[in-house]
């Protein structure tokens, strides 16, 4: 049996202070021991981004980042960036533009998709397609994808006090 240690983060605004084994990855511990199955777990090799969560507001791979590495940290999932309904724009796209089939890809689609909308607001659709290659879908083909997270960035950028 693993030596187990003790971590404490913040996750979703929750404090939370859990004993894991070492080599225990995060994803895997947020399913796991917090019940937050939104994070899903495809390859668990880095290559899918089913697994993407935000640690310290930037993206991860769930599946490369070892529970321990989040000791201190900030960590939010799908389920906390629903909830403060941070992503809601880009969520009703997705819909209109059909931009899922089984959803097994759709919440790392969403928060790799948040971070370009937070971080590249000015991002064209070559930069979108580029940006999202790191997230793999078996079923849409992609289109729908990036034309929901283009047509996102354009109604951000045409919001009231916008600065680009
Ligand atoms: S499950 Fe983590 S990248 Fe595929
Ligand atoms: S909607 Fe099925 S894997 Fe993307």
């Amino acid at each position: 049996m693993p030596e187990l240690h003790t971590i404490e983060l913040t996750v979703n605004g929750q404090a939370q202070r859990r004993a894991v084994e070492p080599r225990q990855h995060l994803a895997d511990f947020l399913r796991g021991a917090l019940g937050l199955k939104g994070s899903h777990l495809g390859c668990e090799h880095g290559v899918c981004g089913a697994c993407t969560v935000e640690v310290d507001g930037r993206i991860v791979r769930g599946c490369l980042t070892l529970a321990v590495q989040a000791d201190g940290r900030q960590v939010r999932t799908i389920e906390g960036v629903s909830a403060d309904g941070d992503v809601r724009d880009l969520q009703e796209a997705f819909v209109r533009h059909n931009a899922l089939q089984c959803g097994f890809c759709t919440p790392g689609m969403v928060m790799a998709a948040k971070e370009l909308l937070q971080h590249k607001p000015d991002a064209s659709r070559e930069e979108v397609r580029e940006w999202m290659s790191g997230n793999y879908c078996r079923c849409t083909g992609y289109h729908a994808i990036v034309d929901a997270v283009c047509e996102t960035l354009a109604a951000r950028r045409s919001r009231p006090g916008a600065s680009s």
